[in-house]
């Protein structure tokens, strides 16, 4: 079917949880991440009339466009400079375009809004285009326009969300891209996810906290390096399905990630709660300072309505999610 013929073509993405590893990554050490299944959805459709540039329009108050905080009052700047870079990567045919997003992650609560808006739209443009896009050429181009989002990231989220499933993730050296090792799970597992409130920004927390180590760098140092030994340690034990010790390390990872100082009271109290209604484990997910707390339950339903109800008792939003079980195309999950 020629372009001109086709009304609205459709792009998705997941959301991410990151289990082990955020910050750390940034500083060179591996990193476990994993799409969930729920996620992102961009409508492209061709532009009625002449105008400057494309349209992004959100039906979904929980999209970045409306919800994410926005302090600077840069948020509708950010969405012009992406779709400034969508140009750049994908062609000034995106002019021709307008796009409506709508989804089922929250923004700014570390669940990959943002990157799997900046996989949605460019996978929208190739689709409208009626082309195949390679893995590498997605991972690519949605890094740069993630990159307005979030500076300078290490490339977990979005890679995460372009390869599906759980991942052991490392940053590439200087400019190269990173690599994701696709695990598989001897184990079904699933997760209870809270929101702690709103963060204030991947950008944001990552500066501060450079700069907090700027101070005590090899204090710091040693915190990442003994994050990435837990990293390597659960990658062994989610492919052997130990899922208590999993747990455990994930206790153990909130412990560091307190100790640099990325934890709120909101998310060590949702760490707690999680822990006494009998989750194996919990720690906050992707940036802190606010966002995603994660609890590892049993794979009973029990377990999970449990600390959903407990997070909601506590005025938290809540839903439980299985992480898959193998790496697939992410783009076939969402509706
Ligand atoms: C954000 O989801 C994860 C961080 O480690 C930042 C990054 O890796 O770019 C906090």
């Amino acid at each position: 079917m020629s372009p001109a013929a086709i009304d609205v073509v459709f792009g998705a993405a997941p959301g991410k949880v990151i289990l082990f590893g955020e910050h750390a990554v940034v500083f060179g050490q591996p990193a476990i991440a994993s799409t969930i299944d729920r996620g992102i959805r961009v409508a492209v459709s061709r532009r009625e009339g002449h105008t400057d540039g494309p349209v992004l329009r959100s039906t979904n108050a929980m999209l970045p466009v409306r919800s994410k905080p926005d302090p600077d009052g840069e948020g509708p700047e950010r969405l012009r400079q992406a779709l400034a870079v969508l140009r750049d990567v994908c062609g000034e045919r995106v002019r021709e375009l307008s796009f409506s997003v709508d989804g089922a992650i929250p923004a700014g609560a570390g669940l990959g809004s943002s990157a799997a808006l900046a996989v949605a739209l460019v996978r929208g443009v190739h689709r409208f285009f009626g082309e195949d896009i390679g893995d590498d050429d997605l991972i690519a181009r949605a890094f740069a326009v993630e990159r307005v989002f979030h500076g300078n990231p290490s490339g977990v989220d979005h890679t995460t969300i372009v390869t599906g499933g759980v991942c052991s993730y490392e940053k590439g050296v200087g400019d190269s891209v990173g690599t994701a090792t696709p695990l598989v799970l001897a184990r079904p597992v699933r997760l209870v996810v809270g929101v702690a409130g709103p963060h204030a920004g991947t950008a944001i927390a990552v500066g501060a906290l450079r700069e907090r180590a700027r101070r005590h760098p090899d204090h710091y140092a040693h915190l990442y390096e003994g994050i990435g030994a837990l990293s390597r340690a659960a990658r062994v034990h989610l492919e052997r399905g130990e899922l208590a010790a999993v747990g455990e390390l994930m206790d153990l990872n909130q412990g560091y990630l307190n100790a640099l100082g990325v934890s709120t009271p909101a998310i060590e109290a949702l760490c707690a709660i999680a822990r006494e209604r009998g989750a194996l484990g919990a720690k906050l997910s992707g940036a802190g300072g606010g966002g995603a707390v994660i609890a590892l339950v049993d794979d009973g339903v029990d377990a999970a309505n449990a600390v959903v109800r407990a997070f909601a008792a506590a005025g938290y939003a809540a839903f439980a999610t299985d992480l898959p079980q193998s790496s697939s195309n992410p783009q076939q999950e969402l509706s």
